[in-house]
């Protein structure tokens, strides 16, 4: 089966394989090794001061989100969330449930927000912080996150800033340098790592609010994480697969990753174009990893996903209120061109202009070179 998902992505072999060492104490030297130097690598994926700053704990993303909140926000505090599609309101959902009070601004879906309004939102209330999605799955749009934060901290701001980079980071460019308080990531996306693992990078400032001990947290307390300990059994098969992937991503240069998932962008884009199927977000604002397409009223979304699923092909479905007309492409992970060509390939037969779909994906592959 290939997988032109925006998560799960595929696995690389080296990870699969590093995943099936023996288990070990968890508290005995290796694995302090390997938390040692796990930490340290994704450190400096995110651009954090150093190992101390990374918390890694055993959910998908939504648990991050969730860990994010209650290590940096309590009840009663006053955010503004940023919403530019299904993951930003999860976002506010879950600061809600921890009895925060969330202000939303709300941008049309296939729209990224605009960083002056942002930061005209931000004054005039006394806000803890803003939550912003750098890379919203839902529509496929790549918001301006480091704009906001770096505007924001140029200006001695002490709002924080917690960013969902969960389908971003590390296949598209952010640094914490920029102001970023928290950036909250999961394995199975760019990561090249199954699913089960949430992995958080915080600033200097977003690691003394968290050690600025605030109630309403327990499991996800980042605390003992933030100063080099494991207080519960960690998911050590899956550490051991994001060591190996962390290797993979340093080898392979993250100017490298960054080039690579904008070709596999670009070839979807024109592919779809040309072949009669509609982006939904402008060039400019268009995600490296996601791409959202509306479908002619000829071409069903959910029968045609199924009918390529029976040809060795799964693609993504729309969400909310694109679900009956819009299907999502990932091209995100451990994924080249030639990958991605068997999936435009299987793809084609339905398309409304299958040669001009192929022509131009072919024109595409041989640009950036
Ligand atoms: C931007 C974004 N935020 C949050 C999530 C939720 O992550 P998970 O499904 O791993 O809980 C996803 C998953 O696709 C996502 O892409």
């Amino acid at each position: 089966m290939h997988i032109l998902l925006p998560g799960p992505t595929p696995v690389p072999n080296a990870v699969e394989q590093a995943m099936l060492t023996a288990m070990t104490d968890h508290r005995g030297a290796l694995f302090e090794e390997v938390q040692t130097r796990v930490v340290e690598k994704l450190a400096a994926v995110f651009g954090a001061p150093s190992g101390q700053h990374v918390a890694i704990f055993p959910a998908s993303g939504t648990g991050g989100l969730e860990a994010a909140v209650q290590n940096l926000l309590a009840p009663g505090d006053r955010v503004l969330a940023v919403e530019t599609g299904l993951f930003g309101r999860r976002f506010s959902e879950i600061a809600e449930a921890h009895g925060i009070i969330v202000d939303r601004l709300e941008i049309p879906w296939g729209q990224a927000f605009d960083t002056a309004d942002v930061l005209s939102r931000l004054e005039g209330f006394a806000y803890r912080a803003v939550l912003l999605t750098h890379n919203e799955t839902s529509t496929g749009v790549l918001n301006p996150v480091a704009d906001v934060a770096a505007a924001l901290k140029r200006a001695g701001s002490t709002i924080l800033v917690l960013v969902d980079s969960i389908s971003g980071v590390p296949s598209i460019p952010l640094t914490l340098e920029d102001g970023i308080d928290v950036v909250i990531a999961a394995s199975q996306k760019g990561f090249m790592c199954p699913p089960g693992l949430t992995m958080l990078g915080f600033s200097d400032r977003g690691r003394d609010a968290v050690l600025a001990k605030r109630p309403g947290r327990f499991y996800f307390d980042c605390t003992p994480y933030l100063k080099g300990r494991l207080p519960y059994t960690p998911a050590i098969s899956l550490w051991y697969g994001l060591d190996a992937a962390l290797t993979l991503l340093a080898e392979e240069g993250e100017e490298a990753r960054y080039a690579r998932h904008r070709q596999l962008r670009d070839i979807v884009r024109a592919y779809a174009t040309a072949g009669g199927l509609t982006p939904l977000v402008a060039d400019e604002v268009a995600s490296p990893t996601v791409t959202a397409l509306q479908l002619p009223a000829t071409l069903n979304p959910s029968q045609w996903r199924k009918a390529l699923a029976a040809r060795g092909l799964q693609i993504s479905g729309g969400l909310g209120p694109w679900h009956d007309t819009v299907v999502r492409i990932g091209h995100v992970g451990y994924l080249d061109v030639a990958d991605l060509w068997a999936g435009l390939a299987l793809m084609a037969p339905e398309l409304p202009h299958p040669n001009a779909a192929l022509e131009a994906a072919l024109q595409a592959s041989f640009r950036h070179q």
